[in-house]
């Protein structure tokens, strides 16, 4: 429990750096917890901050012969701040209280010696005590995601909490409740999780939700997926020019200077420059004769290192003849990419930066083979048990299908979380009947446990 509530705290601290005047925290937990937690929260976010202690009810199978049984979970609410947080009181449900009755409008009333005593027609008021329905394995809602919590627990929260157009955030988003909730309700969101398939199956209920609004003929649900702590080395070169230096300085162990447009940073009192982001550049001799020019008039020193891919030979022969006639030095630094995945570099890094072990992931996309078969009219059956992991001990844990793919990758209902019954593993092969011949585009999303993902598109002559 220390350990855990260490690991909380940080994380508690981050949302209420990020959280707004108006804006409110919900933690939910259950009765392992709860009791440490709420003194944490007590402790981050004030005693005075605090709002609410909401149970939610459920009913689920399983009852213990020694204790009550335990249904319920705890969601704590506290405010940014108590004297400007936003809240909308909620009504719903039925009345409870004896004598209620309900007029020929459907209006309820109680009837007193006064006569009619009318009470409020949207219900009572939403108190701190929820009964809600556990999600069945039934339940349309169900994608199949373990811990998936019911959209009427996450809707009452985000309707008292916030309003249209506000940002709604879960940073332990699972099988994507909050953000899909959010999207509906017209608020922006933010959602995090370290799963892969977690952000997998977020990404595709959100399309899901914004298709069921609008049609899959626009599908542009707006919002981006960003793998962080995960680095691809292509997307390098399409950084900009400015963004681009500023790494590379800082990379260097220097510091950025945006001011002169020759010197991109400094290093112990050493002034840098870095070439531009495309690989296929390189230093000429002109930016040699302007660097060193710039590092004489502008700093006064006779000593530079360029940083770049590449340098061409021009571009040494010039640093030579600087270092020989003006003895200027200007050190060339080749920058070299190295691989992520590779077991040295993840080492040199970790051995430097210990935290770094567990921010940094060094994963490559599983290797994805797909077979088909027709078994019937119109009938295929597809197989990917072939696909493996490239990443060390990883074993693929979810595959997902878009039988109409049209360029933006949305599963076909069903078919984004497939388990199989007995060991609840990822079913690796799937049938689907297509609703009409000709030609098809379909996708293939397979995602491994260490975070490795990639979609295969395959074109099929359904008949
Ligand atoms: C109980 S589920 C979340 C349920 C979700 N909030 C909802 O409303 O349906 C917890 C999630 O936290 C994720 N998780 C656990 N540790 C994490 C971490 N350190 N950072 C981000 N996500 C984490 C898990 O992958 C899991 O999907």
């Amino acid at each position: 429990m220390p350990g855990y509530l260490i690991w909380l705290n940080a994380r508690l601290y981050e949302m209420k750096r990020l959280l707004k005047d108006t804006g409110s925290i919900y933690v939910h937990v259950d009765w392992h917890a709860a009791h440490y937690v709420k003194v944490e929260l007590d402790k981050i976010f004030g005693s005075d901050n605090f709002g609410n202690e909401i149970v939610w009810s459920y009913r689920t199978g399983g009852i213990s012969k020694q204790w009550f049984p335990r249904k319920h979970d705890n969601l704590f609410l506290y405010f940014r701040n108590e004297e400007s947080h936003f809240f909308k009181p909620l009504r719903g449900g039925e009345f409870r209280t004896l004598g209620m009755n309900y007029d020929e409008h459907g209006k309820p009333y109680k009837s007193t010696k006064k006569g009619r005593l009318y009470f409020n027609e949207e219900g009572p008021s939403i108190t701190d005590v929820w009964e809600i329905p556990f999600l069945s394995t039934v339940s349309d809602e169900r994608i199949g995601y373990p811990t998936q919590k019911p959209e009427a627990l996450r809707e009452k929260v985000i309707e008292a909490s916030s309003r249209d157009g506000d940002v709604v955030a879960d940073f332990f988003s699972g099988g994507g409740t909050t953000p899909a909730v959010a999207q509906r309700l017209n608020r922006r969101w933010i959602a995090c999780d370290q799963s892969r398939i977690a952000v997998a199956v977020t990404a595709d209920r959100i399309a899901r939700v914004v298709e069921n609004k609008i049609g899959k003929l626009f599908p542009v649900p707006d919002f981006t997926v960003e793998h962080w702590g995960i680095y691809e080395s292509p997307k390098m070169e399409k950084l900009s020019e400015r963004d681009f230096r500023e790494f590379v300085v800082t990379a260097f162990g220097g510091k950025p200077e945006s001011i002169s447009r020759n010197i991109h940073g400094m290093r112990h009192g050493v002034p840098l420059y870095v070439g531009e982001p495309s690989r296929g550049t390189r230093i000429t001799k002109e930016d040699v004769a302007k660097f060193a020019q710039a590092i004489f008039k502008e700093r006064h020193t006779n000593f530079g290192a360029m940083l770049a891919w590449n340098f061409a030979p021009d571009a040494r022969k010039a640093a030579e003849i600087l270092a020989a006639r003006e003895n200027k030095r200007i050190d060339f630094v080749r920058l070299n990419l190295v691989r992520l995945e590779d077991d040295a570099y993840r080492e040199h890094v970790v051995t430097k930066q210990k935290d770094y072990g567990e921010l940094i992931s060094f994963i490559q996309p599983p290797e994805v083979r797909i077979t088909s078969e027709r078994i019937g009219k119109l009938k295929y059956r597809f197989d990917v048990s072939e696909s493996v992991s490239l990443n060390k001990d990883g074993v693929i844990a979810n595959v997902q299908w878009d039988f109409d793919y049209l360029g933006r990758f949305s599963s076909t209902e069903g078919y984004a979380f497939l388990r199989d019954k007995k060991r609840g593993r990822p079913v690796l092969i799937v049938e689907y009947e297509f609703p009409s011949p000709g030609k098809k585009k379909i996708a293939c999303s397979v995602q491994d446990d260490h975070g490795g993902e990639r979609t295969q598109v395959m074109k099929v002559e359904v008949r």
